[in-house]
């Protein structure tokens, strides 16, 4: 389970104090599908950050499986982030000098499972070929196309089981087909192994098939669909 309390993000600009998120409070159950929506610079991305304890908030919590990570250091944070979660980027954010096989392995060796290098190889040649990429293992990115790098980004994620996985638009570099077949990946993932899913996404007919969608404007939750009725207006949400 994901708790979000009173999370709240600002930004020194040079002079001005930039307000990203102003107040979100969220309670994401396990196995839980959500799609986060609203306009560019809402904030979206800002939340998917904080939730994988990539950036830290200004103030407020994010407690993952009753772990809060504000206060962890780097290697809590990193320990934490192996066991519960995957990231799937809207740019891949593949390794260029590593192929296929030796990307989706780099998790498990980051791990510091490298003694079972063998044990490895087989989960991430079996990945790739659940992505369809039995035949592109030592390909470099360069070599695949986009769809091709997003599913290998997916089996990235997949490779420790995480029982979270976050995406940030991760059909929004690729063309109608290979961002249907990117979500069947993911949708898949959630259905077989109840990983609880958080999408960024854009597209109205991935929120539909969503079991909640959240959306965001100005750094504030607008609205909720697990809670019904639109957000009520409160002094933490509403003084800036
Ligand atoms: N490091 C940063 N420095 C200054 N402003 C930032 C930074 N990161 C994000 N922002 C601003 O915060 C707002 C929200 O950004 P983001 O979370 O990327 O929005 P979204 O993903 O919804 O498009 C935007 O106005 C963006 O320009
Ligand atoms: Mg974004």
């Amino acid at each position: 389970m994901i708790e979000v309390q009173g999370l709240k993000k600002s930004i020194h600009n040079g002079t001005n104090l930039v307000e990203i998120l102003r107040g979100i409070d969220l309670t994401i159950p396990q196995g839980q599908f959500a799609a986060i929506m609203g306009p560019s610079g809402s904030g979206k991305s800002t939340l998917l950050g904080l939730l994988a304890g990539l950036d830290a908030p200004t103030e407020g919590e994010v407690i993952l499986d009753g772990t809060p990570i504000s206060h962890l250091n780097e290697d809590e944070l990193a320990e934490i982030r192996g066991r519960k979660l995957g990231f799937v980027f809207q740019s891949y954010q593949l390794i260029p000098m590593l192929t296929a096989l030796e990307n989706v392995l780099l998790p498990f060796e980051l791990n510091g499972s490298s003694h079972r290098t063998g044990e490895g190889r087989a989960r991430a040649t079996e990945l790739l070929d659940s992505v369809g990429l039995a035949d592109r293992l030592h390909h470099y990115p360069v070599q695949l196309s986009g769809g091709e790098q997003q599913r290998v980004a997916l089996a990235r994620a997949f490779m420790l089981e995480p029982p979270i996985v976050l995406a940030d638009e991760p059909t929004g570099n690729l063309d109608s087909h290979n961002g249907e077949h990117v979500l069947e990946l993911l949708l898949r993932r959630h259905r077989e192994s109840r990983t609880t899913l958080v999408m960024v996404t854009h597209d109205p007919q991935v929120s539909e098939r969503a079991e909640r969608r959240i959306i965001l404007h100005d750094g504030l939750v607008i609205k909720d669909t697990a809670t019904a009725t639109p957000m009520a207006v409160t002094e933490a949400n509403c003084d800036s």
